[in-house]
């Protein structure tokens, strides 16, 4: 089938790079004569029908730009047959022919089985800052948290100096600890905690105490939102305080604020590379693919495997920072 209109939309949590990728898609397609559609609010905007055509000049002015033009949701519709049904009546009246869906895993598992029930080519793209998707080293908005995160601890950092304090500094990745563990490595973190290496409240402890008796006045651990070392990170500063009874403890969870942003020049120059990609990929006839970046090189992974397999964090990194506490 020759494909005509390629719809896009993003979806799940949005991503610095969001609006990026999707400029990319609209221009690719306009370049290669073909119509593009906009598909607001993801799925939930597929079965709602909250779809609009984009040409080159309705994505102008978006690329330094964070959050995403076309808005995002978690469709709990989309879970249902019946929501895919009302889904598919939309791309056969929308003329769509294939789609390039901007998420995580979350979004990529719905496209896949949305491809599977009603043979629609479905091409993702890696929008998450998480970084937990397989198949890619980075994934769309992973640099910009990383820096915005730095950023921010940076900041608190100076204030935790100035008062002799403890800070455990929450950091999101519901299941993975990329944004930890290499936010941690760039603010020299005292201890990173994560969901894939389990540290342990008492070699934390140990770790805290060593560093006390090395005369360091303040301390900075990075904790992963995914980390299970406490029930919350508030509880673990509780449990952590009944052991330092002396040392002033407090707790700061970065939260929504590091979705946000401009993104930064690597988020954009991978977003348009991506785009590209995405929609050059499904005029080749290729589907069911997510477009990653392995080794500095772009490449397609089936969404399968993206999705199943998990991206293993950087060991190394771990190590390298035990050698950094000394
Ligand atoms: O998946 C990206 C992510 O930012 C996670 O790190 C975080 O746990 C989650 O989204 C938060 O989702 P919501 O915006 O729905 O609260």
């Amino acid at each position: 089938m020759k494909i005509k209109k390629i719809a896009v939309l993003t979806s799940g949590g949005d991503s610095p790079g969001m609006n990026t990728a999707l400029r990319a898609v609209v221009r690719t397609c306009a370049y290669n004569k073909i119509k593009c559609a906009g598909v607001y609010r993801g799925f939930e905007g597929l079965i709602n029908n909250e779809i609009k055509e984009l040409e080159t000049r309705s994505v102008r002015g978006i690329i330094n730009r964070g959050g995403t033009m076309l808005y995002s949701a978690r469709s709990e519709a989309f879970r249902s047959k019946s929501g895919r049904k009302k889904a598919y009546e939309n791309v056969i009246k929308n003329n769509i022919d294939a789609i390039v869906v901007i998420g995580g895993d979350g979004s990529f598992t719905g496209g896949m089985i949305f491809e599977k029930e009603f043979n629609i080519p479905i091409v993702g793209i890696p929008g998450t800052i998480d970084n937990d998707l397989y198949g890619t080293s980075h994934t769309l908005g992973y640099d910009t948290a990383i820096n915005t995160v730095m950023e921010a601890i940076d900041k608190i950092r100076d204030t935790a100096i100035s008062h002799d304090r403890l800070f455990f500094v929450e950091v999101m990745g519901r299941d993975a600890g990329h944004i930890a563990l290499n936010s941690g490595i760039a603010i020299g973190a005292q201890d990173i905690l994560i969901p894939e290496s389990e540290v342990g409240l008492d070699d934390l402890i140990v770790s805290l105490r060593r560093s006390k008796k090395l005369g360091k006045t303040s301390n900075i651990v990075v904790v992963a939102e995914g980390d299970k070392t406490g029930k919350s990170v508030f509880e673990l500063s509780k449990k952590v305080k009944e052991r330092f009874p002396d040392y002033e403890i407090k707790v700061s969870v970065l939260g929504h604020m590091q979705r946000g942003g401009s993104p930064s020049c690597f988020d954009r120059v991978l977003g348009t590379k991506m785009g590209v990609i995405a929609v050059e990929s499904l005029l080749a006839g290729k589907s069911s693919k997510m477009v990653g970046i392995i080794n500095g090189k772009i490449e397609l992974t089936p969404l399968m495997s993206a999705i199943k397999g998990t991206s293993k964090i950087n060991t190394e990194l771990i190590r390298v920072s035990k050698i950094m506490n000394i």
